[in-house]
């Protein structure tokens, strides 16, 4: 099949690169030259464990190019939205990219002849965004359906090749939504042939799938970390705690890991779009805890800026403070909300000096300018001459550390485990005043 995938950011250079794995013929749009002439390129503009290997194979296939331009578009069947929706000021979603790829699309739709022509909506809007559009989208002559997408990074190719389940958000009208649903069985059928669940359902519903499972999940990480300031306080352990509680199959052991909180390009943006969407539609009371799942979250970076002002005391002032990641999860070199790169921001002020690591977006981090902490090139410069190590990405080579040879680097020995990913044993038997996350 002829698809187009209009914004190829994290979600739509690799569906697109997905979509051509398939065996489809692909054509992504984008408005950044740099980011169209790396992916023609077969390069991936950001990191993303596969997505390198499979643009290249596929753009030397010649089953996947980019463009520009919309009207590269023109006679493909399906035509999928991936761009972005960002935070905008109020905490809603700022919808113009969405707005805009619509509008820039219309005039390029109607021109399939291989049957019913399909807009699939992948971004992540407010509820009620799909009625909407699908008026305006049917009189230019495709379909609408909402397909959202609930990739991880770090594992984006995998979660799109092989998700676990796939939601069709269909219009009312049985008819078209018939012959909707087929178009996106023939795109995915190699993903349903493995037996993926496929949910089918209204617009409004499925849109909220998305919004709702990250609002979960956001709140499963919120209740561990309200828990780790509960364990804390007490003297238990957050970390047995989980686990224990975790072989409840009702709860599971999921999302449980505390720590520094979650970030990135999704889970804060949008349990505050949700939050945004709820007032507009007259029941802001019923997603209210959401505040306080956003609230507990920003604690836990007070939370470590708080404990490194405790462990150096005055010498703080003078100190060399390390922080290890800047990455909002490892794997990925997304400094998007980063509950890493907010606290190596933070300690700038009081500190005399922050070093900041990360072996995938530090070099990223490396070329801005205007920047409170100094970047290191490799892990082993970023401890030399320590007072105390904060670990805010759990990356795995920082959970390899020598806690010794670190030792041998460091000038004091504090260690701040914002991932609870070290052995803490390990650590103190070299000497180090180790805390982790509601493990004192
Ligand atoms: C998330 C959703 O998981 C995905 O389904 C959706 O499509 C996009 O948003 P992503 O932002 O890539 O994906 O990251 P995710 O793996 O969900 O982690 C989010 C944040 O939560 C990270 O900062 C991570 O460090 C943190 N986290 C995760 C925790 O603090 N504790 C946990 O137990 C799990």
């Amino acid at each position: 099949m002829r698809l187009s995938v209009i914004g190829c950011g994290y979600l739509g250079a690799v569906h697109a690169a997905s979509m051509a794995e398939l065996g489809h013929d692909v054509v992504g749009v984008d408005i950044d030259t740099h980011k169209v002439d790396l992916l023609s390129d077969g390069r991936a503009p950001f990191f993303e464990p596969e997505l390198e290997e499979l643009l290249a194979r596929n753009v030397d296939a010649g089953r996947l190019t980019f463009s520009e331009n919309f009207s590269a578009i023109e006679g493909a069947q399906v035509h999928f939205i991936s761009v972005g929706t960002p935070q905008s000021e109020s905490g809603a979603a700022d919808m113009s990219y969405v707005n805009v790829a619509v509008d820039s699309m219309l005039p390029h739709l109607g021109r399939c002849t291989a049957g019913p022509e399909v807009v699939a909506g992948k971004s992540t809007v407010p509820v009620g965004t799909a009625s909407r559009l699908a008026q305006t989208i049917e009189r230019a002559g495709a379909l609408l359906v909402w397909n959202p997408e609930f990739l991880r990074e770090g594992f984006a190719v995998q979660d799109t090749l092989r998700p676990d389940r796939m939601v069709y958000g269909l219009p009312d009208d049985p008819g078209t939504a018939a012959r909707a649903k087929e178009v996106m069985d023939a795109v995915y059928e190699r993903i349903l042939a493995t037996g993926t669940p496929r949910l089918v359902m209204d617009y409004a519903t499925a849109e909220l799938v998305k919004v709702s499972a990250n609002a979960f999940l956001a709140t499963k990480i919120s209740f561990i970390n309200a828990m780790s300031q509960v364990c804390d306080a007490a003297g238990a352990n957050v970390t047995a705690l989980a686990e224990a509680i975790g072989m409840d199959e009702r709860i599971g052991s999921r999302f449980l890991r505390a720590g520094i909180g979650f970030g990135g390009g999704c889970l804060p943006k949008d349990i505050r779009a949700f939050q945004a969407r709820a007032d507009e539609l007259g029941v802001g009371d019923a997603p209210a805890f959401l505040a306080e799942v956003d609230r507990v979250n920003e604690t836990m970076r007070a939370g470590v800026v708080q404990t490194a002002k405790e462990l150096l005391g005055d010498n703080l002032t003078g100190a060399t403070v390390t922080v290890l990641g800047a990455a909002f999860k490892p794997d990925s070199d997304d400094m998007r909300n980063s509950p890493a790169l907010d606290l190596a921001t933070e300690l700038s002020g009081p500190a005399k000096r922050v070093v900041v690591h990360d072996p995938a977006a530090g070099p990223i981090l490396a070329k801005q300018e205007d920047r409170p902490y100094e970047v290191a090139p490799s892990t082993q410069s970023a401890l030399e001459g320590t007072d105390l190590i904060i670990v805010g990405t759990e990356w795995r080579e920082y959970q390899d550390l020598n806690p010794t040879q670190a030792a041998g680097l460091a000038r004091t020995r504090y260690v701040i485990d914002g991932r609870n990913c070290l052995d803490a044993q390990d650590w103190k038997a070299a000497g180090w005043t180790y805390r982790g996350i509601g493990r004192r």
